[in-house]
């Protein structure tokens, strides 16, 4: 049955990376990929169009949709409007309309950009890791929350971490799958020594694993984790973790590679629907230049076919066509570098079109 893709260009460098995915999508069902697409509007432009960050409008063609992907959103026009009318905000209603719990962030190292990296090139090259980061529970949601004042008249600001069985069964198992469509490595993170919400991650993790037998589980306490991923970063395959912790880690683990215009992300929900899209936000300091790496959202196609449409050898080969311009010394502004042949945001699309 043919797919179906809602693309949501967002606002800022939004609708100029989203041309090029659109390029590479379009190549794909040339050659023979089953999916079709359409445009919906989120955030500023949708705010723009409709009054409001996600309208009914998209909100109906995203439902229908198998996947979605999105530019990036956010955009300082928009600054001044009240806080429920904010282009994030149409962001955090998609990912609670659709239900994304599962977001998946890959820190990849290409051979060709190890001059990006801060960290030693014996260190990172040839890292290929990837963060699994649990979105709507956790200390983040948890009741009860608030500031109250105190008998003393002091005032105390409080958060509950919270973790149900059935949040921790469904992230693990994303998790696992995500695993053994990779290293086969996974490396479950808690704080199981002091917070009793992780403990109980830790024991269904351990539960679960059973079900996998193909994966080697590990687990790391999350101060650890934050050291050995900066210390030994490719001991790792994949790395689960709740919210918080994630957040945290996935931000760390991306900056080992040291260019965020290459890193795609994936979120997830039960029926294996998702929300694609590059790990950076809307670049309004380059927005309309034709400037902007569009390979992070390319990247983020890739994802949606392995993941959403379920076809790894198309990902592949768009993964493939990335690593191809990279060699072939094709370099968008952002990861410039002497000897390299600079391109703009189009003419990066172009060449991994060619390359596919
Ligand atoms: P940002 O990621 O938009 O930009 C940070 C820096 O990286 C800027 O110098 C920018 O030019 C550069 N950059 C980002 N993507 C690039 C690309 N593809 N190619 C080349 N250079 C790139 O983060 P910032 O400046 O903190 O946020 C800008 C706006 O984006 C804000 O309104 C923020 O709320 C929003 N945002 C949206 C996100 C989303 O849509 N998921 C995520 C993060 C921020
Ligand atoms: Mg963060």
């Amino acid at each position: 049955m043919t797919k179906h893709i809602a693309i949501l260009e967002g606002d800022g460098i939004g609708p100029e990376i989203i041309a090029e995915a659109v390029k590479v999508l379009d190549k794909l069902i040339e050659q023979g990929l089953d999916a079709s697409y359409e445009y919906a509007y989120l955030g500023g432009s949708a705010y723009d169009k409709y009054g409001e960050p996600y309208p009914a409008e998209t909100q109906a063609v995203c439902q229908k949709a198998d996947a979605v992907l999105l530019g990036a959103v956010g955009s300082p026009q928009y600054d001044t409007l009240e806080r429920h009318l904010r282009p994030e905000r149409g962001l955090l209603a998609i990912r609670k309309d659709l239900n994304l719990f599962a977001n998946l962030r890959p820190a990849i190292l290409y051979d060709e950009l190890a001059h990006a990296s801060t960290l030693k090139a014996d260190v990172v090259a040839g890292l290929d890791i990837l963060i699994v980061r649990e979105l709507t529970g956790d200390i983040y949601f948890g009741e009860p929350r608030g500031i109250r004042t105190l008998d003393n008249g002091e005032r105390e600001g409080f958060n509950t971490m919270r973790y149900s069985e059935s949040e921790i069964r469904r992230i693990a198992k994303v998790s696992f799958e995500a695993a053994q469509k990779r290293g086969k490595k996974l490396c479950s993170v808690d704080k199981a020594n002091v917070l009793e919400a992780t403990e109980l991650w830790k024991e269904i993790f351990s539960e679960v694993a059973k079900d996998y037998p193909d994966v080697e589980l590990s687990h790391m306490y999350v101060d650890n984790a934050a050291m050995q991923l900066v210390r030994a970063p490719k001991q790792f395959d994949v790395i689960a973790t709740g919210n918080i912790f994630g957040d945290i880690l996935s931000d760390q683990a991306s900056m080992l590679t040291g260019s965020i215009g290459m890193l795609p992300s994936a979120s997830l929900n039960e029926t294996g629907k998702g929300l694609y899209e590059p790990s950076h936000g809307s670049a309004p300091d380059i927005a309309g230049q034709n400037k902007a790496n569009p390979l992070a959202t390319i990247l983020s196609l890739a994802m949606l076919v392995r993941y959403s449409l379920g076809d790894e050898a198309r990902a592949v080969q768009i993964e493939r066509a990335v690593q191809k311009v990279l060699s072939d010394g094709y370099r968008t502004a952002d990861i410039y570098q002497d000897g390299a042949t600079l391109v703009s945001c189009s003419e990066m699309g172009k060449a991994v079109v060619a390359a596919l």
